[in-house]
């Protein structure tokens, strides 16, 4: 899983105030997934790619009794994050900047999280580049083995062939079942902007058997 990247980094210069939020991260900003930490809460929630992170500041807003884990690798986004969570006194907030697959084949990550997100991960629309999905056969099983018993996995595209993809993938699964409602997803700029443009998004929701 390690060799191939989901992503192209983004050649985004960092300014001076997101190298500021960077370094002084108030303990926010992990370079390793604090398994310890994570261990000893009731509910642990992750989300993957959380780009300028709305979702992930909405979500840990609005349930102060849980703790949200959000990995990036787009450095502008997790500098982002930080003073947002900040500035909105949030303390339920884990960041980690970079492949999460490299913090995630681990063994200590064992059922970790209760819900994991993946909202608009990049579609790689080309079938040759389809191995660089984000979410796939393989990367479906490391994070099969990361959720606990019970736990949510949502995921939300506006590629209708990847949704279908993942659909089939899952379905084929015999990690998952489907979640008959599915959880609630803020608007982002991303998905408003594929709204306008009159794309459909698709959201999957499934349970971990
Ligand atoms: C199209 S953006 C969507 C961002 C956000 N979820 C939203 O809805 O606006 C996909 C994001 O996933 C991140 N990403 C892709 N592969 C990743 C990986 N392997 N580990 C961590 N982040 C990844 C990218 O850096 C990018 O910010």
């Amino acid at each position: 899983m390690k060799e191939i990247k989901s992503f192209v980094r983004r050649n985004s210069r960092l300014t001076d105030s997101h190298k500021k939020h960077l370094s002084q991260s108030d303990g926010m900003l992990y370079t390793q997934i604090p398994f310890t930490l994570l261990q000893q809460q009731r509910f642990v929630g992750l989300e993957i790619g959380f780009g300028m992170g709305d979702s992930l500041l909405d979500v840990a807003a609005k349930n102060p009794d849980q703790l949200w884990v959000g990995i990036e690798v787009y450095e502008v986004g997790v500098a982002s994050v930080i003073r947002q969570a900040k500035e909105k006194g949030l303390e339920n907030i884990i960041v980690l900047t970079g492949d999460v697959m490299d913090f995630l084949e681990r063994e200590q990550a064992h059922q970790l999280f209760d819900h994991i997100r993946i909202f608009f991960p990049d579609p790689w629309p080309k079938k040759r580049h389809h191995k660089r999905r984000l979410v796939q056969g393989k990367s479906l099983d490391v994070l099969a083995s990361i959720m606990k018993p019970s736990a949510v996995l949502h995921f939300a595209t506006d590629h209708l062939p990847y949704a279908e993809d993942v659909e089939l993938v899952l379905s084929n699964s015999q990690y998952f079942k489907p979640l008959a409602v599915v959880p609630f997803r803020p608007e982002t700029k991303f998905a408003r902007k594929a709204k306008e443009a009159g794309v459909v998004i698709t959201d999957i929701a499934v349970e971990r058997i």
